[in-house]
């Protein structure tokens, strides 16, 4: 990183093995903003056709989960900014980034489906959530639920899965199969 003197981020494959201690040596190395996460292209194939195809790949409304959990792991044991992309579609999924540990999100999916202006609606949606909740500012509540912040961290391991299978029918009851 002494190479450079301007800002560089790093947009993370989610292929590592332990994506955290590469994180955490690319932090030590200097760093600016780790992107979470990059997404290759993925070819299809074309049944009737019998083909390779190559759709546009756009998000689905529970992919912002994975960049979730990382932000909240990695929130405030990094330098380096964190920014979340990949399924942040609407106003909603970026408070729960912010409360994760989230600096910034990055959306391309929204843009495509509802035209860019869309953002403005979900400035507004995380405005109107902000207010409901009495954050004057991002900072009030960024990373609020992370690793770092929670009591019972469980979540943001395979300890809370686990704990799910062995009640299946607790976890049903809070989590309804839509
Ligand atoms: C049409 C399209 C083109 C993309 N082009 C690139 C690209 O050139 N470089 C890149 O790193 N990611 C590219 N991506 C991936 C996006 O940057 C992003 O990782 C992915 O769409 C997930 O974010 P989203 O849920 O906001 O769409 C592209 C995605 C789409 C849908």
């Amino acid at each position: 990183m002494q190479a450079v003197s301007i800002p560089a981020s790093v947009r993370l494959s989610t292929f590592y093995s332990n994506p955290l201690n590469i994180i955490r040596r690319m932090d030590a190395a200097g760093v600016s903003g780790f992107v979470l996460f990059n997404r290759l292209f993925e070819p299809d194939i074309d049944l009737e056709k019998e083909e390779l195809c190559s759709p546009f790949n756009l998000s689905h409304d529970t992919d912002y989960r994975l960049p979730l959990r990382y932000a909240g792991l990695l929130e405030g044991t990094v330098r380096a900014s964190i920014c979340c992309s990949s399924g942040f579609l609407e106003g909603e999924q970026v408070a729960r980034a912010l409360l994760a540990g989230a600096d910034v999100v990055q959306v391309v999916t929204a843009l495509f489906k509802s035209g860019v202006s869309h953002i403005q609606t979900m400035r507004r949606d995380l405005d109107a959530w902000m207010g409901e909740k009495d954050y004057a500012s991002a900072s009030d509540c960024r990373g609020k639920l992370s690793k770092r912040h929670l009591n019972d961290p469980f979540a943001y391991t395979r300890g809370q899965y686990a704990a799910l299978l062995m009640n299946p029918r607790e976890g049903l009851e809070q989590y309804p199969v839509p």
